[in-house]
């Protein structure tokens, strides 16, 4: 194979080289992370991936949520459906296989859920120790239990995620303990294969837009980053939009870009039922707006409401998602609104974790504990155990 002078092979080698590797059943080709490994020079020759096949995630087409947003098609990348149902599992198979590469025998991570049930499986997949660090009383059930399932020592302290991302610094200093919060620029780096995986789905035509949620803003900084090289290989011929959605009561970066043209960052304190991220003072900030600025994507914000009625509304197409991945339709219908993004334009969105992360979230909307247009909500209904009652249900909903 002919060689550039970046030192990888050309464009289409390399796609041809990612596609043989799909009929592979070597381990790290199983792996849509590390299929694209050339993308992904990190780990010392000879050494061994840990890897649960993460990646390989579908991309649907969300048909009634087009027709809501004011959109021809949409399309979602699914990360939900990795092996622990969220999209951590990219960056943790890369961190994680670097943590064993380094000798550390304890990883550690604080998290809103999501990244903590990953870094527990992988750990114990490796036979290493995890230290959780979670928010007591603001994380997901699915979650916790993801945790305790996968068998980490698990905290829940007394704080916000903020607050335990700072006591996990403390004890770092004190305590060799391998740090998988999404500073770890491995982490990053798996990441970034969602977007070659994306553009390999996609025939390497780029979309219009790419819409991410943004909590501690690594994953909007992963993906830019993903675009970025795969323009510089020449594996595509221009950057997709990539903007970014929060949720108004965890606006920081909103903030940020709304009052200081993204040149400085005020810590909010952060509160929202999308809990995940549910975060005041994001590390990633800095590498989210430069992604904003090359890529020309936008960044704004959804309220609650929007958010119930989003997350319902891609249940309703058959795909699922939980709340913080939700907020990228509800911002979309914002964009639309706004003229950013038109009809004819083509849009995936990325849904970061499973609808059975959270299912209080959605209990409570369906239960009409929360906000949200009444039309979406299908409680369920109880009867007596007799056909004529669920045949007469029927009728009515027929007629
Ligand atoms: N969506 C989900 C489902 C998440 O779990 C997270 C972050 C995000 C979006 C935001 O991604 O932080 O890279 O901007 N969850 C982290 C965690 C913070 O600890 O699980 P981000």
């Amino acid at each position: 194979m002919a060689y550039t002078r970046r030192g990888t092979p050309p464009a289409d080698a390399l796609k041809a080289l990612w596609r043989e590797r799909k009929l592979s059943l070597a381990p790290m080709d199983l792996s849509g992370v590390w299929r694209f490994r050339e993308a992904l020079p990190i780990l010392p020759a000879g050494a061994e991936a840990v890897t649960l096949r993460e990646g390989n995630t579908p991309i649907y087409r969300l048909p009634r949520c087009a027709k809501s947003a004011g959109v021809d098609a949409l399309f979602a990348k699914h990360q939900g459906m990795n092996p622990t149902g969220s999209f951590k599992d990219t960056g943790m198979t890369t961190a994680l296989s670097m943590a064993l590469v380094k000798g550390f025998h304890w990883v550690g991570c604080a998290s809103t859920g999501n990244t903590s049930a990953s870094m527990a499986a992988y750990a114990s997949h490796a036979g290493m120790r995890a230290l959780v660090l979670i928010p007591e009383g603001k994380i997901a059930w699915g979650k916790l239990s993801q945790s305790l399932d996968y068998a980490a020592s698990t905290c829940q302290l007394k704080t916000d995620f903020d607050g335990c991302v700072r006591v996990l610094a403390e004890v770092i200093r004190r305590f060799p303990l391998y740090l998988l919060n999404s500073v770890n620029p491995y982490r990053l780096e798996g990441q970034k294969t969602t977007a070659y995986e994306m553009m390999e789905q996609l025939g390497w035509e780029p979309p219009d837009h790419v819409i991410v949620p943004g909590g501690n803003l690594g994953n909007s900084s992963a993906l830019g980053k993903g675009f970025r090289e795969m323009l510089a290989m020449e594996l595509i011929g221009r950057l997709p939009k990539l903007s970014i959605i929060q949720a108004a009561g965890a606006n920081p970066l909103v903030r940020s870009m709304r009052e200081f043209a993204g040149e400085r960052i005020e810590p909010v304190r952060a509160e929202t039922r999308a809990t995940a991220i549910r975060i005041g003072n994001p590390a990633s900030w800095k590498k989210a707006v430069a992604v904003l600025r090359e890529s020309g994507g936008a960044c704004l914000d959804v309220s609650e409401e929007e958010i119930g009625v989003a997350k319902a509304e891609v249940g309703a197409d058959g795909v699922g998602c939980e709340p913080a991945s939700a907020v990228t339709l509800a911002g979309l219908k914002k964009l639309v609104r706004s003229g950013f993004v038109k009809r004819g334009d083509s849009v995936v969105l990325v849904l970061t974790g499973h609808c059975l992360k959270d299912p209080e979230y959605t209990m409570d909307f369906h239960r009409d504990r929360a906000a949200g247009d009444a039309s979406l909500r299908k409680p369920p209904v109880l009867l007596d155990a007799d056909a004529a009652a669920v045949i007469e249900l029927l009728n009515r909903m027929e007629s």
